[in-house]
C-alpha cells in the first residue's frame, strides 16, 4: 500500500506529474483519486450529507427529486462512493431496482455496509465502461459529485446513453458557479493559494475535464451526445454551521486540493480557513462559530423522443 498523507503530504502519479511541470494523463488522474478515497473514503458524505439549502434538503436528497416516488424504475447511481444517494433512494421507495458503480473499492466497501439489508447491485467498474449494465435497460442514471472528475468524459456520456432506455434520464450534481455562495471563492482561492505553493500549475490543471465546470461548455457536451435533447442546469447553494474549527475541517475536507497539503501547512491553511468562516466573534476559536457554503448545480438531460 502507498504511504499516503505521511509527513510529505499526498503522492500520487497525478502529482508527481504536476510537479514536473507535465500534464497528467488519465491513469494519472484515476490513480490520484484511487490514492486519497483509499484513505479518506467516506469524505464526500461527509461533507455533503451534513451541508443544506434553504428548504432543508442537502444535495443528495435535491438530485433523488429527480426520481419519481412510487414507480418500479431502474436506477443507477454512476461513482456511487459511500452510497449515500442509493440509501436515500432505497429507504423511499423499495420497489426500486437500484445499481451503484464505482471504481473506489474502499468506498463500495462502505456503500455495502450502509446498505447491508438491501438487494442495491454494487459493482466496481469505471464509468468509461459501464460493460456490466445492458443496453437500454436503466430508467435513470444519477451522479452525484463525481462528473467533474471524469477524463476522458465523452465515453463517460457515450456509456450512459448506451445503458438508457428511450424513455431514460441522466441527471448530475456538480459544483455551481462560485459566485452565487457567499465567501466560497475566498474559501476555494485560500485552499488553492496553499497548493499552489508546494505544486505552482495545480489549479491551472485540476481534476477531471474542465468543460464540466462551465454551464455553456457543459451543456455542449451534454447536447453533443444526445442531440435534440432538453438539457437544463439549475443552481443551489447549501450550508452548514457549527463550531469554526470543525467546519473549517469539513469544508477543506470537501477540497480534494486539500489532501495533498502536509500536515503543518494543512493545519495552517485550517487555521485561516477558520478566520474566513467565523460568523460570531468569540475570544477562543473552541466558542467561535463558523459557517461554509457551497454553491451546487443540477444538470438533467431529457432526450428527445420523437
Ligand atoms: C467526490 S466522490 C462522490 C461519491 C458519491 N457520489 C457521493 O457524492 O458521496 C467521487 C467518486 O467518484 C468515483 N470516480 C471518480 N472517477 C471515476 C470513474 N472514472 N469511474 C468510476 N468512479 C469514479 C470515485 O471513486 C469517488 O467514489
Amino acid at each position: 500500500m502507498k504511504n499516503i498523507n505521511n509527513q510529505n503530504g499526498l503522492n500520487s502519479i497525478w502529482t508527481d506529474s504536476l510537479t514536473r511541470n507535465l500534464h497528467p494523463d488519465s491513469n494519472a488522474l484515476i490513480d490520484h483519486l484511487r490514492t486519497v478515497h483509499q484513505e479518506h473514503a467516506g469524505f464526500t458524505e461527509a461533507c455533503a450529507s451534513s451541508c443544506r439549502d434553504e428548504s432543508g434538503r442537502n444535495s443528495y436528497e435535491w438530485l433523488a427529486e429527480i426520481v419519481p416516488h412510487n414507480e418500479s424504475l431502474n436506477i443507477l447511481d454512476l461513482a456511487c462512493g459511500s452510497g449515500p444517494l442509493l440509501k436515500i433512494l432505497f429507504d423511499r421507495n423499495k420497489n426500486l431496482n437500484l445499481k451503484g458503480i464505482d471504481m473506489c473499492p474502499e468506498e463500495l466497501n462502505l456503500a455495502k455496509k450502509l446498505l447491508i439489508n438491501s438487494k442495491v447491485n454494487l459493482i466496481e467498474s469505471k464509468a468509461q465502461n459501464l460493460s456490466a449494465i445492458n443496453d437500454n435497460s436503466i430508467d435513470i442514471v444519477l451522479c452525484h459529485w463525481a462528473l467533474t472528475l471524469m477524463d476522458p468524459i465523452t465515453p463517460v456520456l457515450d456509456e450512459v446513453k448506451r445503458v438508457l432506455n428511450n424513455k431514460g434520464q441522466f441527471a448530475a450534481l456538480i459544483d455551481g458557479p462560485m459566485n452565487i455562495a457567499p465567501k466560497y471563492k475566498e474559501v476555494h482561492d485560500l485552499i488553492y493559494s496553499y497548493v499552489q505553493e508546494e505544486i505552482p500549475s495545480y489549479g491551472e490543471i485540476d481534476l477531471g475535464d474542465p468543460r464540466i465546470r462551465g454551464s455553456k461548455s457543459l451543456s455542449d457536451l451534454a447536447n453533443k451526445t444526445f442531440p435534440g435533447a432538453n438539457v437544463t442546469i439549475e443552481t443551489n447553494v447549501v450550508s452548514m454551521s457549527g463550531p469554526v474549527t470543525q467546519v473549517a475541517k469539513i469544508a477543506a475536507g470537501f477540497f480534494y486540493a486539500a489532501f495533498v497539503l502536509k500536515p503543518k501547512k494543512r493545519e495552517s491553511m485550517i487555521a485561516d480557513l477558520s478566520n474566513i468562516l467565523t460568523i460570531s466573534k468569540k475570544s477562543t476559536y473552541a466558542e467561535r462559530k463558523g459557517r461554509f457554503s457551497m454553491p451546487i448545480s443540477r444538470l438533467l438531460v431529457i432526450p428527445n423522443i420523437k
